[in-house]
């Protein structure tokens, strides 16, 4: 049941911090600082991956597709399953398919599953739902271990999903010794650092909801990212979509001067994701262009990203500082909070949005 809660949205939000550590317990080894899964995955062979999935489950794929690329260094196709089913992809014997999909049940993530195994690839299920079809019809299934998620907008399963996909490209690079002991340690004590992270993102509601309530009154939200921030604002804009029905689009932030950047004006909130990374200073100059013709934007980043880049937006949000790894998974919450909280000033049903399925089990 909802607990304190209003709906099961917020309540599946605010478990975060307990599922990934959950999901950490399983998947990282008890005394040592080492990925370490129940079912051997082996990636030492494949010459390439194709990650398969649908909606929030697919932007989940498109962050880890940073990860196994300069981690591990495996090329990684993404695709959405209802484009990868029809198009005939070319797939052997060297491809490994990743599908991720909470439920398991999602048909076109099926179909695709089933198109790539009568073609001889290798197949992994990454589902919440164990028992699931596409659990079960996977060569190897790892549960995201997210427990049950009632809100038909996804939150913790996409959090949980990229905490083991992260699990993945780690464990891939050690078997194809892109990365050391050393290394390895490093990336796991980021990964354990996480759930502590998303418990103080989460402290940041107040601030995020009066944000969200001027957010509300728009009639078009642009959300900006670079690098593995770029999946994040897709999936800001689609959860801002989806509940509060209001127009949002993600944007890698190097592509608004391809044309976005016509939208802007004072009546269109810009939502920036920046992190302080290698990237930051490239999003920051696109946010500066933004601000130079009129438009409003949000800075979301750490202390020393607003100290540096704050000065000009219409609003900040200062999020714990992140290493690069995590910061895409932590940087999910304040896109939660931000769509859960407009849709609540407008009213609209957050658990239950209008023409929605929890599990689109047709094509
Ligand atoms: C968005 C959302 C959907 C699902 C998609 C795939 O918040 O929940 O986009 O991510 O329908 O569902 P699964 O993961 O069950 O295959």
């Amino acid at each position: 049941e909802k607990g304190p809660y209003k709906h099961f949205m917020a309540k599946e939000t605010h478990e975060q911090p307990i599922v990934l550590a959950d999901a950490f317990a399983r998947y990282l080894a008890p005394h040592r600082s080492e990925v370490h899964l129940p079912e051997e995955v082996d990636f030492a062979g494949c010459e390439r991956i194709v990650m398969v999935a649908c909606g929030t489950a697919h932007y989940a794929c498109h962050v880890a597709k940073y990860w196994f690329e300069s981690l591990a260094g495996i090329p990684v196709e993404i695709d959405v399953a209802s484009e990868f089913r029809y198009r005939e992809p070319p797939v052997g014997p060297g491809t490994l398919g990743i599908f991720v999909s909470q439920s398991g049940e999602t048909a076109d993530t099926l179909a695709a599953l089933r198109y790539l195994k009568g073609r001889g690839g290798r197949s992994l299920a990454v589902v919440n739902v164990e028992t699931s079809t596409i659990a079960r019809e996977s060569d190897v299934a790892l549960p995201i271990l997210a427990g049950p998620e009632i809100g038909v907008a996804s939150t913790k399963a996409f959090t949980c999903q990229l905490a083991l996909l992260a699990c993945l490209a780690i464990l891939a690079a050690r078997q194809r010794g892109a990365i050391d002991g050393a290394g390895e340690a490093g990336r796991v004590e980021e990964l354990r650092a996480l759930p502590g992270l998303m418990a103080t993102a989460l402290t940041l509601e107040p601030a995020i909801a009066e944000i969200a309530r001027d957010v509300s009154h728009a009639r078009d939200v642009l959300f900006l990212g670079r690098g593995p921030m770029y999946p994040l604002a897709l999936e800001g804009a689609l959860k801002l979509k989806e509940i509060s029905y209001i127009h949002a689009e993600g944007y890698a932030s190097g592509e608004l001067k391809h044309g976005p950047i016509a939208l802007v004006d004072e009546a269109v909130p810009v939502i920036v994701l920046a992190p302080s990374d290698a990237l930051f200073d490239k999003t920051v100059s696109n946010m500066q262009e933004v601000l130079a013709r009129g438009g409003r934007a949000l800075l979301v980043s750490d202390a020393a990203g607003i100290e540096a880049a704050g000065a000009g937006a219409w609003r900040t949000l200062a999020m714990p500082r992140a290493a690069p790894l995590v910061a895409p998974i932590l940087y999910a919450v304040p896109a939660q909070l931000l769509a859960y909280h407009a849709a609540v000033f407008k009213g609209t049903d957050v658990d239950q949005p209008r023409n929605l399925a929890k599990s689109v089990t047709v094509e």
